[in-house]
């Protein structure tokens, strides 16, 4: 299959005929790759059975974790879902935005999307053109991120090229995401909600308006997500990794440095916050340093590191040193990616 990759101008014909032709694709139960402020997403028809096993088997995902049902208004929720009044009051405070809520699912969303679950995860993307698409094809739209199952999220139309090439018809270039990590997933809950997955939406902005607030366990330690029950089964699989072996440090900066200063081999590379590039002088040739962003921006780090990771695949490396941020506050949505791209393992120094 040729995959054809079509670039959003801000030319008003030009993006509106580019929309259209991806209308027709997933109206016909075919899949195209869209821009979203998260992250780029694969997306089919959430009513037609058919998509999302195509849309499994580009990603070479297994079909038991369920798909994100992305629609263009809050009240089409009504459409797809049993919404409440704890949806609403999310929906008036973050969407469209990168919040996703899981709702118990109505009858017309198969359960090839939910991977058999009577649930549906429901997000209202901020995307201009993400949702233009929605409103053109006239369906909700099943989107995981656009990558291959287990490596970093595409935050690019290069990135989703670079796995998806030969398997989908059709990518929409909406430039770089503004977010570049996926949504906070929350499921409400008697008093609040709980947190399935951390992103962009915090725990304290949450909390201004759903009240209780819940981080499940695994969001903080993947290794949970073994054990235990598993509320959100996207969190169960290994994830966001490159095939380079990301090696995570726990250490104040200065002891970092000095770790990666002994261990500059040809072939791996280092992020490094920007306020330390400085620190890291007389790096071999062969040895990548990446500015990971300044150290007190966690939205600036979240944004850089799934990019950084591919990069570093891109170059060929081996290895790559990275410091364990931390994981209250803003942080958290970057913990948990930097964790599981490490599968889990952290060196404390
Ligand atoms: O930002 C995003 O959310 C991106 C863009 C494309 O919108 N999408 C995305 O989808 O990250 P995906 O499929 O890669 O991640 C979906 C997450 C998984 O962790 C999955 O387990 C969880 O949402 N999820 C989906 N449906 C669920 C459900 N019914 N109950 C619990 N968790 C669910
Ligand atoms: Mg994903």
């Amino acid at each position: 299959m040729k995959t054809e990759v079509l670039k959003i101008t801000g030319e008003k014909e030009h993006d509106r005929k580019v929309i259209a032709k991806a209308a027709e694709i997933i109206r016909n139960g075919g899949i195209v790759a869209i821009p979203t402020e998260t992250v780029y997403g694969l997306a089919g028809s959430a009513l037609l059975p058919g998509s999302a096993e195509k849309i499994y088997k580009a990603k070479g995902r297994p079909s038991d974790n369920p798909l994100i049902v992305h629609i263009s208004e809050p009240r089409e929720a009504e459409d797809i879902a049993y919404t409440s009044d704890m949806f609403y009051r999310l929906a008036e405070r973050f969407m469209p935005g990168p919040l996703t809520v899981v709702l118990p699912k109505k009858d017309c969303i198969p359960g090839s999307v939910t991977g058999g679950l009577d649930s549906v995860a429901v997000r209202c993307p901020e995307n201009p053109i993400a949702r233009a698409l929605i409103k053109a094809s006239g369906h909700p739209l099943a989107a995981p991120s656009a990558n291959k199952s287990g490596m970093p999220s595409p935050t690019t139309a290069s990135h989703v090229y670079h796995d998806m090439n030969g398997i989908i018809e059709m990518i929409i270039d909406g430039g770089e995401c503004s977010i570049g990590v996926e949504s906070t997933v929350v499921k409400p809950t008697e008093d609040g909600v709980m947190i399935l997955r951390p992103g962009r939406i915090s725990e304290r902005m949450l909390r201004k308006v759903a009240g209780r607030v819940e981080v499940a366990a695994s969001v903080k330690d993947p290794s949970n997500a073994e054990k235990e029950k598993v509320e959100s089964p996207g969190m169960k699989y290994r994830h966001y990794s490159p095939e380079a072996e990301v090696i995570l440090i726990d250490a104040p900066a200065r002891k970092y440095i000095s770790y990666v200063r002994k261990h500059m081999e040809n072939g791996s590379g280092a992020l490094v916050t920007t306020e330390h590039l400085k620190d890291l002088t007389g790096v071999p040739e062969g040895f990548t340093v990446f500015d990971a962003g300044k150290t007190r921006s966690a939205f600036e780090r979240s944004k850089r590191i799934f990019s950084i990771l591919r990069r570093a695949d891109e170059l060929g490396l081996k290895t790559v040193y990275a410091q364990l941020p931390p994981s209250d506050g803003a942080f958290l949505a970057l913990y948990n990616r930097i964790v599981r791209a490490a599968g889990g393992r952290i060196l404390k120094i």
